[in-house]
């Protein structure tokens, strides 16, 4: 067989580009031309991450796919590049055999039909889904204060056994009035209000609530970089994510406990490029480590998704909370678990000077 690497590279039926160890393009084939509206000739020798704007840290993957001569898959961003609007794609990253620091860059644009168009038709129906819950739990909240102020009313005079049974609907009533107010916080979660803070404190906090709490069977490590400079994050809400992810960790965990590790490390290279062209560096990172059985597999890819839960009492708000959060302060969430390892890692900025210095 003698193909010619031309007939091979334009017979590729999505968008392709090989980049050089300059993280410059090397080639791109004629559907990647079409897609990004731009000639090869006009693309070649260009730095990639100036052509094309993907809302996830291509460098970052970059670097781990030379360092790990293994391809990586990043799945549902949006790709741009020129003028052309946002595209959602499925991006694959692979090395190239034999040729040290060459990558070649797939990007599968994804079709309204295909079974990630329907996550996303999920994940717009939850958005509303959350909207029409917050109106409810609002109106709900309300009467069944009165019912279960009524029950302890009614238990006064009711003999013992009755009593259980007015016991049972003011418990009942609690629990729903906690599930509706995960629901609420999601309507009342305000624009962060950002200031340098030292993340090691809220760390700290939450640790100790989670000791005296939820995580009372949980042996949990810090494993801090004590030369960590400050972020820029709304202290109450960042608080309230690595709660959430205690929390979990520590649910997931069997009666007789576990370990988790809150490990925090810098790492210049998380970057997030955003559609716009503008980026921002995500250098802080912090890890929640747990030993539990990891995600189940079911539910591995929607997890942050609301309402998805594995557990039978589960809201399945938890996650979904945490990454609004976390987006709403331009940061980065990713989660990676195996049974015996799950790691849910954050990427946050540093303070800019002038908040750090107030
Ligand atoms: N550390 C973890 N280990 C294993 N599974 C987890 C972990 N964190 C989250 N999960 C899974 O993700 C689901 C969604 O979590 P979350 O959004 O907090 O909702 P909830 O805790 O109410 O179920 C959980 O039900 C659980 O199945
Ligand atoms: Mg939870």
């Amino acid at each position: 067989m003698s193909l010619s690497f031309e007939t091979l590279w334009s017979s590729i039926p999505v968008p392709a580009l090989l980049i050089g160890p300059d993280d410059c393009i090397a080639e791109a084939n004629p559907v990647a031309e079409a897609f990004l509206n731009m000639s090869a000739r006009a693309l070649r020798g260009v730095p990639v991450l100036d052509r094309l704007a993907i809302d996830a840290p291509l460098e970052e993957a970059f670097r781990r796919v030379r360092r790990d001569q293994a391809p990586m898959f990043i799945n549902n961003v949006d790709v741009s590049g020129g003028n052309m609007a946002p595209v959602q794609c499925n991006v694959q990253i692979a090395p190239v055999t034999g040729e040290v620091g060459h990558m070649l860059v797939l990007m599968e644009p994804r079709q309204i039909a295909d079974r990630l168009g329907q996550v996303l038709a999920v994940k717009k129906s939850a958005r509303s889904a959350i909207g029409m819950a917050e109106m409810l739990a609002h109106e709900i909240k309300n009467p069944l204060a009165g019912i279960s102020g009524a029950a302890q009313l009614l238990s006064m005079g009711l003999s013992h056994e009755d009593q259980e049974m007015t016991d049972l609907i003011v418990v009942e009533c609690h629990r729903i009035v906690a599930l509706l107010d995960q629901v609420e916080q999601f309507g009342n979660l305000r624009p962060p209000a950002r200031a340098a803070v030292n993340i090691h404190d809220l760390l700290d906090r939450a640790r100790k609530s989670a000791q005296v709490g939820f995580g009372a069977n949980m042996a949990i490590h810090e494993q801090f970089d004590p030369s960590l400079p400050a972020t820029f994050v709304d202290g109450d809400q960042m608080l309230q994510v690595f709660l959430n992810l205690l929390k979990n960790a520590s649910e997931a965990a069997d009666a007789t406990g576990g370990t988790i590790r809150i490990r925090t490390f810098y790492d210049l290279g998380l970057r997030l490029r955003r559609s716009d062209g503008s980026g921002n560096a995500l250098p802080l990172q912090v890890e929640i480590i747990d030993d539990g059985p990891g995600l189940p597999p079911e539910i591995a890819g929607d997890v942050f998704e609301p309402f998805v839960s594995g557990r039978d009492n589960g809201t399945g708000l938890g996650l979904a909370l945490v990454s609004k959060i976390i987006s709403d302060h331009d940061g980065y969430i990713t989660v990676d678990s195996t049974p015996g390892k799950t790691v849910f890692r954050i990427s946050l900025p540093v303070a800019p000077r002038s908040a750090a210095d107030a």
